[in-house]
This record gives C-alpha cells, structure tokens and sequence, in this order.
C-alpha cells in the first residue's frame, strides 16, 4: 500500500511540476497571454485531480513516515508556500510569484532526494577495520537500532514508511542481501557496509 501510494505520489508531483513548467514558460514568453489563458483553462480540471491527488497522497505518506527531519519540515513548508504563490501568479499574471512558486517546488523535489540519501547514512566510527565476529554482532545491533529500527521498529515488526515485518519475512539470505545493499522502494540503499557488516545484520534480524 504505501509503495503504491509512494509511486503515484511521485507520478503526480512530476505531473504537477511539469505542467506549471509549461505555464510558467508562456506567462514569460512575451504576447502568449492567449495561449496561455487557452491552456489556464483546458488545464483547470485536471490540474485540481492531480493538486488534490498530490496532496492527498503527500499526506498519507507524511503520515506515514518514519520520522520527521527539519529537511522535510522545510519541504513541506515550501510546497505550501508555493501554493498561494502560484495562484496570486498566474491570477494576475506576476512572473516573479509564478517563477518563485515553481522553484519552490522544484527545490522541494531535491530536498526529498537527499531526504533518502541522508538516511541511508552511516555514522563513520561505526566502520573499523577488521572486526572480530563479536564486535560484528554488537556493531549490527547499534547499526539496527539506529538505523533500520526508525522503519521496522526495534523488534523488527513496527512497518513504517511501507516497511515489511522482518520476522515474518519469506526472503532467502541472498534476497536479503539484495535489499540491504540496495535498497527497494522506500527502504534505502546501505551500499556502504561490508559484505560482513550486512551478514551480521541478517544474522541478528532473523534473530529477532
Ligand atoms: C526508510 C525506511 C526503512 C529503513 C530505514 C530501513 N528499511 Fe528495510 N525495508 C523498508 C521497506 C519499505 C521495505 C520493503 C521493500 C519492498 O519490498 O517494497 C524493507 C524491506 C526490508 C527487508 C526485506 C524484508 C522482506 O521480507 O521483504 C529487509 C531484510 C530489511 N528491510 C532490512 C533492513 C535493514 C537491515 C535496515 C537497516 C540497515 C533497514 N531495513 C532499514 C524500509 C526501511
């Protein structure tokens, strides 16, 4: 459910985005009020569905979520500041609040990226060098409880952000593997752990 909603909501902020790049395009391109006053009112309809569809699914996953960073906070201020921005904008047609409401949503777009990027990192001190097998196992608890518990919980059933109940998982060790290093969907990538970091992980999850 919640990689589901993730996706449509990615599909319709990138539709969302894509048309107020084509209305901001016109509204600059001098003697295009026409052509953009065609396209403000073909676009009327469908562009509430896609703002309400945004919003609606922004939302769930906003509840969704694992935690709740300044960089979201700050995202999600700049999506709703750009939403009167936009209005008043292409109402009166002011380029300035029609390029400023764009950028703001196109900046909100790149700070959800490095959003993921950010979480899926991995305090360095954590990372010594040839570890024994004890020092792996105590090292992929701390490495668990401060950065996989925050989705799956410290008992590796609490599912948030989409996350799948790791004592009820069905997947092999190699299938494990794949998304630890790789991620999968809203689960990030932690490419940077050795193989033996991520089997001590396995090991202590399927402890759980
Ligand atoms: C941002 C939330 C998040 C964090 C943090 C996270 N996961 Fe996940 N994890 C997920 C999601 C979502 C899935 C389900 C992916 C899918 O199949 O769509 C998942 C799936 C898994 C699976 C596969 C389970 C199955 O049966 O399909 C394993 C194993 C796993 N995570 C381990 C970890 C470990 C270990 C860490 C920490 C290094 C971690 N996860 C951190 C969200 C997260």
């Amino acid at each position: 459910m919640y990689t589901g909603i993730l996706h449509l909501h990615k599909v319709v902020v990138g539709l969302f985005i894509f048309i107020y790049l084509i209305k901001t395009i016109f509204l600059l391109m001098p003697g295009k009020e026409e052509v953009l006053e065609k396209i403000k009112k073909f676009m009327k309809i469908p562009e509430m569905a896609i703002a309400f569809l945004m919003l609606g699914t922004g939302i769930y996953l906003l509840l969704n979520a694992s935690d709740m960073s300044t960089l979201l906070i700050i995202k999600i201020t700049a999506v709703f500041a750009s939403i009167p921005l936009a209005v008043i904008g292409f109402k009166k047609n002011i380029k300035l609040l029609a390029v400023l409401s764009l950028l703001l949503l196109v900046g909100s777009y790149g700070m959800a990226e490095i959003h993921k990027k950010r979480k899926s990192m991995i305090e360095p001190e954590l990372l010594t060098i040839n570890p024994t097998q004890d020092q792996l196992l105590s090292q992929a608890k701390s490495i668990y409880l401060s950065n996989c518990a925050a989705c799956h919980g410290a008992d590796g059933k609490l599912g948030l952000s989409g996350a799948k109940d790791l004592t009820a998982s069905q997947l092999t060790y190699e299938q494990k593997y794949e998304v630890i290093k790789y991620g999968k969907n809203a689960m990030p990538s932690y490419r940077q752990l050795s193989d033996e970091q991520i089997n001590a992980l396995i090991a202590y999850t399927d402890g759980l």
